[in-house]
């Protein structure tokens, strides 16, 4: 479901020094229905790789194919395209449109859905409200982001980011703002995605609980994979499919 291979990003830097380099030749592989986390310090490189992986930007050095398409043969529109059909993000700073409500903001998927599944106005508005709902914020639906907390503008993201029933979601600390029982919620309601529709699931964490039930935990360290633990039966849909 998504090949990356030697992947390294480097920014260039002012004042004579060479390139910074923020992403140092990794190789992922994660299959259809598999769920991987990322682990790692501050700054080690996660959200960079989340965004390569996604095809929100493109590395340096390095491919990466989504779903049998290589990045890197699609120009932005088609990246674009792709995504809208295929790939939810949860933002780790949220992203939402500050001048959108909740509903809206959650809207906005919808709208982009590829004509073959497109949805119409009633039925799109009764999706974005029932994930609304499932994240706990049925009051919430025509606040704008300002008028929420960083927890509940995390939930819209979350909420948005399952609209378009992605077939790969890309989550970027989901838990980051959120109390234990609101993120334990969240958590299960990935967990289900991944049960109920077989979503692959790639999720940056800290929270090693979280970490422990996947199938895999890929450790970064300045930029390159430090560990890859492989975990037997961690509860997804492809260690049910193992099972079989
Ligand atoms: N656009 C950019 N230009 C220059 N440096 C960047 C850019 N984006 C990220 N970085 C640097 O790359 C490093 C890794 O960032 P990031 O991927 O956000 O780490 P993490 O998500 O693990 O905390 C950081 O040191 C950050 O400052
Ligand atoms: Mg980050």
């Amino acid at each position: 479901m998504i090949v990356a291979r030697n992947l390294s990003q480097r920014y260039p830097r002012a004042g004579g020094e060479g390139p910074l380099t923020v992403l140092d030749d990794v190789s992922i592989e994660v299959a259809k229905g598999e769920i991987v986390s990322i682990l790692g310090p501050s700054g080690s490189g996660k959200t960079t790789l989340l965004g390569l992986l996604a095809g929100l930007d493109l590395s340096s050095e390095g491919s990466v194919a989504l779903a049998g398409s290589d990045l890197s043969n699609l120009n932005e529109d088609a990246r674009a395209a792709l995504r809208a059909d295929a790939i939810g993000f949860v933002f780790q700073s949220f992203q939402l449109i500050p001048t959108l409500t909740a509903l809206e903001n959650v809207l906005v998927p919808l709208e982009l859905l590829p004509a073959h599944r497109a949805i119409d106005r009633a039925a799109a508005q009764a999706r974005a409200t029932s994930l609304l709902e499932r994240v706990g914020l049925a009051k919430r639906l025509h606040h704008y982001p300002a008028q929420l907390s960083g927890g509940e503008q995390q939930r819209v993201g979350i909420a948005r980011a399952f609209a378009n029933e992605p077939r790969i979601l890309f989550a970027d600390e989901p838990t980051g703002n959120l109390d234990g029982e609101t993120g334990r919620g969240v958590v299960e309601l990935l967990f289900d995605l991944n049960r109920e529709q077989g979503t692959t699931l790639v999720i940056v964490t800290h929270d090693t609980e979280l970490a422990r039930q996947t199938n895999r935990i890929i450790t970064l360290k300045s930029g390159r994979i430090e560990n890859i633990e492989q975990r037997a039966g961690a509860g997804s849909a492809i260690g049910t499919e193992a099972k079989a």
